[in-house]
């Protein structure tokens, strides 16, 4: 990746770890993380929403320097809306970053660009950064549309996103059929794919476009993130299964050595 681009690389825990499990997975991965690792690698992790507030006071009383994230959110900032979560109730929570448009959302909760496009516009409102997730499904690869597909996601999903909000932005690649199913994207084929997203940011915001990080994500473990993390476009990684157990979770963040 480039030198300008610091490496990011968040836990995504999806519908796993109890506020409980949750404070002892991040305790223990953080006493596996030296300061140098996270001078290399920004660390995140998104935990259910059940855990943010008890991860949020781990991470401020003991000062840790593992960020802090959300899986999802409701785009109104309040009012009826049984059952969801606002962006000011994140932002409270002293939440960084907010995954929206994971492809679980779009496929199993019917998520639409549209949405996911509100979904990010109240990420910013509310002073958080996106973790913006694209990605192809299996049909859509073998029809050789994965990049018309994730060129559109990027593109919808940012309609109204201007250059200042911009470079903030997280792009998350993750091609729906390597999501936990252990079969990863070659680096050579995520990075093409990354690449791609890269140009049609360059069309929207210019240069800027070369600040901008992009993860890979889908089956990333211990034993294949330093091939990933080797390619030029590939900035970090949007990390589901490993993630759970703070050892694995440490042994990606740690791929350098
Ligand atoms: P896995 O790492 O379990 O394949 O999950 C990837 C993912 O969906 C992260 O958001």
């Amino acid at each position: 990746m480039a030198e300008a681009r610091k490496p990011i690389i968040a836990g995504n825990w999806k519908m796993n770890h109890t506020h409980l499990d949750a404070i002892q997975v991040v305790q223990k991965l953080d006493y596996q993380l030296r300061p140098e690792d996270y001078r290399a690698v920004e660390v995140v992790v998104c935990p259910a929403f059940t855990a943010l507030r008890s991860i949020q006071t781990l991470i401020d009383g003991d000062k840790l320097e593992v960020g802090l994230g959300a899986q999802n959110l409701w785009y109104e900032d309040q009012g009826a809306f049984t059952g969801e979560i606002s962006g000011p109730m994140l932002a409270k929570l002293n939440v960084d970053y907010v995954i929206v448009g994971h492809s679980e959302r779009r496929q199993i909760f019917g998520e639409t660009d549209e949405v996911v496009n509100k979904k990010v516009k109240a990420v910013y409102r509310n002073g958080m950064k996106p973790i913006l997730c694209v990605g192809e499904t299996l049909e859509e690869r073998d029809a050789g549309e994965t990049e018309a597909k994730v060129r559109s996601q990027v593109k919808e999903a940012l309609k109204g996103v201007g250059q200042d909000q911009a470079e903030a932005l997280v792009v998350a690649y993750e091609p729906i059929w390597a999501i936990g199913t252990g079969r990863n994207a070659t680096p050579e084929d995520a990075d093409e794919t990354t690449g791609q997203i890269r140009d049609e940011l360059r069309t929207k915001y210019g240069d800027l476009a070369d600040s901008i990080r992009i993860q890979y994500g889908g089956s990333v473990k211990p034993g294949n993130i330093a091939d990933l993390m080797a390619k030029p476009n590939i900035d970090g990684a949007l990390v589901g299964g490993a993630s759970l157990d703070p050892d694995e979770f440490a042994r990606v963040i740690r791929y350098r050595i």
